[in-house]
């Protein structure tokens, strides 16, 4: 429990920690005002039960000398309605706490699952490899869900309740401490009983829900991902049922919860309930007159229609506590992942001699002892264009990762300039380069958006778009073809689009920027012979004024490259000249 509520607290930040204690302020001043209306009432019940008082008791009749009333019915009234202003005030001020309260709590969940994804971004790429991003969303999006109702909410309740039952029992221990001991004793161990008989079941819940909440996540994700190969082998029901276990477990948890939360009331109520009764009882058997039981039982029916949703408040908040244990664990773990201090858009680093990888090795993590590159060397000068070629799965893709900076090499350095390129450096670096990955990843956005990558619609220059789209080969079908030309929206994933002008679009956005250093992988592969004549044609135009680095299947593609890397098992083989690299490796030639 202690170590929920440091982790609650763990994750605020210093204003939200300021704002949490202004609302808990605000709450405690709340229940302070409601005491006072509990304690208004004790004079009007007593003066109502026995008008004679106004007269015998001390401080009633100072009071009503004091306001100058002629008879005992008129000074009822007004002690009526100061009592029931009060209660009335004490509402209103409930009303704009209660306005506070949700606001801080929703507004958390806001805030936390902003800073979560912020986190999640700012992770090394290589973090990303080993997680699912249906996971992650619904860390974001989900989980968070959990942490306002579940723990932040109640926590604040919890401390509120805590105080009514504190005034209220000091309330009753002044009017008669054995009875207010012994009442707050039944009602606090019937509480604790339940609370132990539950603790280790809602933990348990707790964890189940998060991961069947996973499991929900990533299985809706995975069939609305692969519709087209699940349409092809009529797996759909495959899927639902794969769905319906965890989904109907995620809920079934939270029923359970808010059960277990809620049927202690009943029990407790009854209990109250049956203890007024008795008391009633006592007072009539003790032969006390109406006059003298009223009071009491005012004090005692109002004290406890006060206390015991209090003590019921306290003790839901132990129990969603418990509950939301698992999903703060998690979001607390996460948000304290080492974030990379964030660099404002800082000057392109641009490669004045050449681009180098020097003893590079690199393994998958998880993948230590079978490296994916060995050992490579391998030098570009600028303003060439360089080829790597190689079987599949020989690490082209993986050597291209390396050279952006995405992954970092396990030995070994890649050098710019002779300058190491380090994670701090790595975005200055990003800046000079245009990037065509193997599987172009289109939003569900406009031509112009795709092309301009992550920029807003102003900020976009039709110039650079043309420009970048008629090198690209695009240009004329985006007029032509499209129904609003650049603002036409391509679907989700570019689905609207072929794969190869999907591919010529993300050539367009590599060319965006008109960028000095152009890194392609296969970024032809999806076009037809003519097409991607053209795009290479378009490309070797730059040849000279910028470097390019072209991974590729087809020797067609690479054949103006200065320099040839051909790949294998991890290891540079054979480099050269086209007509070198050729030579020595005749089988290259093969379709
Ligand atoms: N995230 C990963 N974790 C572990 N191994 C990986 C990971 N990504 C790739 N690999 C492995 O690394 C090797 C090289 O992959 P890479 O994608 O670099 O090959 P490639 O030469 O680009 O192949 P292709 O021509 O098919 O694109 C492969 O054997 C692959 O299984
Ligand atoms: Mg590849």
């Amino acid at each position: 429990m202690a170590k929920t509520l440091k982790q609650l607290w763990a994750i605020l930040t210093p204003h939200a920690r300021r704002r949490f204690l202004t609302v808990l302020l605000l709450v405690l001043a709340m229940t302070a005002i409601e005491t006072a209306g509990v304690i208004s009432i004790m004079p009007f019940l007593a003066v109502l039960g026995n008008p004679d008082l106004v007269t015998e008791q001390p401080q009633l009749a100072a009071l009503y000398q004091w306001m100058g009333f002629d008879s005992p019915i008129q000074f009822i009234v007004v002690l009526g309605a100061a009592s029931a202003t009060l209660v009335g005030l004490s509402a209103l001020f409930k009303s704009f706490t209660t306005y506070t309260l949700f606001r801080f709590a929703h507004l958390q969940r806001h805030d936390i699952s902003t800073r979560l994804l912020q986190t999640y971004l700012q992770q090394p790429y290589a973090w990303f490899l080993g997680r699912n991003s249906a996971g992650l969303a619904k860390s974001i999006l989900s989980e968070v869900d959990q942490l306002g109702s579940n723990l932040l909410l109640p926590v604040i309740q919890m401390i509120a309740h805590g105080a009514v039952i504190l005034a209220m029992l000091l309330l009753l221990i002044i009017y008669d401490p054995l009875m207010a001991l012994l009442a707050a004793g039944i009602i606090g161990s019937l509480y604790l009983a339940i609370y132990q008989g539950v603790r280790v079941r809602l933990g348990r819940i707790g964890r189940e829900r998060r991961e069947a909440n996973s499991e929900r996540f990533q299985t809706a994700s995975e069939a609305l991902g692969g519709i087209k190969a699940i349409t092809l082998t009529h797996k759909a029901d495959t899927y639902v049922t794969r769905f319906r276990h965890p989904s109907r477990t995620y809920s079934r948890h939270l029923a359970a919860n808010d059960t277990l939360g809620q049927i202690p009331v009943y029990l407790v109520e009854a209990t109250g309930y049956a203890g007024l009764v008795a008391l009633v009882l006592v007072l009539v058997w003790r032969g006390d007159d109406l006059g003298q039981i009223l009071p009491v039982i005012g004090l005692y029916g109002f004290a406890a229609y006060r206390m015991l949703p209090a003590a019921q408040g306290v003790y839901r908040g132990f129990a969603r506590l418990r509950f939301g244990a698992a999903a703060l664990d998690h979001i607390h773990r996460d948000l304290h992942l080492p974030r990379r201090p964030h660099i404002p858009a800082p000057e392109p680093w641009i490669p004045q001699r050449d681009i180098r990888l020097a003893g590079v090795s690199y393994a998958y993590p998880g993948s230590e002892d079978r490296p994916v590159l060995k050992d490579i060397e391998l030098r570009i000068p600028v303003n060439h264009t360089i080829g790597i070629i190689g079987p599949t799965g020989s690490g082209k893709s993986t050597l291209l990762d390396l050279i952006l900076g995405l992954l970092t090499p396990t030995r070994g350095q890649v050098q710019i300039d002779d300058i190491p390129l380090t994670p701090e450096r790595a975005p200055a670096w990003h800046r000079s380069i245009g990037y065509v990955p193997q599987e172009i990843y289109l939003l569900d956005n406009t031509v112009a958006a795709n092309i301009a990558l992550g920029l807003s619609p102003e900020e976009i220059d039709p110039a650079a778009l043309e420009a970048a789209a008629k090198a690209a080969q695009i240009h004329d079908f985006i007029v032509n073809e499209l129904p609003q030309g650049y603002h036409t929206t391509v679907g989700e994933r570019g689905i609207r689009l072929s794969g190869g002008q999907r591919q010529r679009i993300g050539i367009a956005r590599a060319l965006y920027h008109n960028p000095p250093v152009l890194i392609l992988d296969e970024a032809t592969s999806a076009l037809d012979q003519n097409t991607e004549y053209e795009v290479i044609f378009a490309i070797n135009q730059m040849h000279g004024n910028r470097t390019i680095i072209m991974v590729a299947h087809r020797l067609s593609t690479i054949k103006s490259c200065d320099l040839l890397y051909l790949l294998d098992y991890g290891s540079v083989i054979h480099y050269g000249t086209y007509s070198e690299v050729i030579t020595r490796n005749p089988s290259l030639e093969m379709p």
